[in-house]
């Protein structure tokens, strides 16, 4: 790790110190291995808040952080045979010198130390609901300084949600966070490109395409830059497979006359990008499918003009919505005599047939990030109303309002599924546009535009 680096987790775990107050203990682990079949585990990829705290992503490792700015960390021993096999450790001796931490024990003294660091804390912050059975591991430290009160152990007296502040830090994207996710943005821009122009050529060449070809495209090109993987199952869906949320990249044919649908985006030294693009698979808008893609595009850019610093969180979701209900009146998708003008399709929520997801959401180290949906100051304000779909009772609470540094999607889409009453020619088309954008205090920056959105533009890359 370079110093400065060091530097970046040596602050973040400072400024994570000053609000656990001086009595302050916890406890962060690492991710588990998960085993995938027999002898052969999933790649592994540690813990996002650990990996924010420390940059260590061996696995097997804590980090416990005292409120006075101390850290420990507990890491795998060295252990030459097991490290032929899996690869090199770096050991607790080597970790305080390579970490910034100011101490280092082997993993295995995890039980014998956590006692001493909890002893004479007020309260013991770790996060909640996060690793399984944690709680069971701090209630045997707890009890086991609770045997020892007789000769002047002093037990914290309060256990603590550590979620909620590393979400608060982690909402706020650094400068280093920044530089990272236009980085990877920028990777899996250029996998969006190569998959549309494999698309293309792959046609033009009079070849069977399926969508496996196109996620080895992606593939490819994420690797070929240093991404570790990709930052969530790429989808990529041929023709009616885009109408499927939470389809995955599989044998699907890619038809000439069709579109695809590719949500995908790399993972890069920890920070994930997300981006949907929808092209013709053969480079050539139809007019429907070019009618339903100028809908979705306007009702994006709708979306990001509403995107800055003071607008809160829904504000471009409620401007995509506005602009996707009016265009499905003018297409014809809603029947203006059954449903009514465009406030009823809002208000009743009649959009829902063609788009039924948000328009966005938060975006860092995990895909779907941290961080809440709810403006922290005005979470008592609440106000209910009935959802005019499945009747259910809904609390309202004011949205985050959005601040410089915040990092979020803004992916609306349209899917017209085959259905009595609409349009023959909109059937079967899925369209999703996604990028990722930066809040800044004027607007907001596109850090995925490496790939177009226009038509002209996927058309001309498109032509080869
Ligand atoms: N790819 C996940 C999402 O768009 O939210
Ligand atoms: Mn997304
Ligand atoms: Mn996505």
């Amino acid at each position: 790790m370079t110093s400065s680096s060091m530097a970046l987790y040596e602050q973040r775990r400072a400024r994570l110190a000053a609000v656990l107050g001086p009595k302050g203990v916890a406890i962060i682990p690492t991710a588990p291995e998960q085993q995938r079949n027999r002898d052969s585990d999933f790649l592994y990829r540690p813990d996002s808040y650990f990996y924010y705290l420390t940059g260590f992503g061996e696995p097997k490792a804590w980090l416990v952080l005292t409120g006075d700015g101390k850290s420990t960390l507990f890491c795998q021993p060295k252990d030459l045979e097991r490290e032929i096999w899996d690869g090199f450790r770096v050991g607790p001796v080597a970790a305080p010198a390579q970490l910034a931490v100011d101490a280092a024990y082997s993993v295995t003294e995890l039980d014998a130390q956590l006692p001493a660091l909890l002893d004479g804390r007020d309260a013991v912050w770790y996060p909640f609901a996060t690793h399984r059975a944690l709680e069971t591991r701090i209630d045997g430290w707890l009890g086991s300084l609770r045997a020892r009160v007789r000769f002047g152990a002093l037990c914290p007296e309060q256990q603590r949600d550590l979620c909620g502040l590393l979400d608060e830090m982690r909402l706020t994207k650094d400068a280093h966070e920044q530089d990272t996710m236009r980085r990877a943005a920028q990777i899996s821009a250029g996998g969006h490109i190569r998959a549309m122009q494999l698309s293309a050529r792959m046609l033009r060449q009079g070849q069977a395409v399926r969508e496996y070809h196109l996620d080895a495209e992606l593939l490819h090109e994420f690797r070929r830059h240093g991404s570790q993987y990709p930052a969530y199952g790429s989808i990529v869906a041929g023709g009616a497979n885009a109408c499927v949320l939470h389809y995955r990249a599989d044998v699907g044919a890619i038809r000439s006359g069709d579109l695809v649908l590719i949500d995908a985006g790399c993972e890069l030294d920890g920070y994930a990008s997300d981006i949907t693009r929808t092209f013709p698979a053969n480079g050539r808008f139809s007019a429907p499918q070019r009618a339903l893609y100028e809908l979705v595009l306007a009702s994006q850019e709708a979306a990001i003009a509403a995107t800055h610093a003071g607008a809160r969180f829904t504000d471009p979701h409620e401007a995509t919505v506005k602009v996707l209900a009016q265009g499905m009146l003018d297409l014809g998708l809603l029947d203006a005599n059954k449903v009514g003008g465009v406030q009823d399709v809002i208000e009743k929520r009649a959009y829902f047939q063609f788009y039924m997801h948000r328009t966005g959401h938060w975006l860092g180290m995990d895909v779907h990030d941290c961080g809440s949906y709810l403006e922290p100051s005005e979470v008592g304000s609440v106000s209910e109303r009935k959802d005019p779909l499945s009747g259910e009772l809904i609390k309202d609470r004011p949205a985050r309002i959005l601040q410089s540094g915040m990092v979020l999607t803004i992916e609306p889409g349209i899917y017209v599924r085959a259905a009595e009453g609409v349009p023959e020619q909109f059937h079967n088309i899925g369209i999703r546009i996604e990028d990722d954008a930066i809040v800044t205090d004027t607007g907001c920056e596109l850090i995925s535009r490496g790939v177009p959105v226009a038509v002209a533009e996927i058309e001309a890359l498109m032509r080869g």
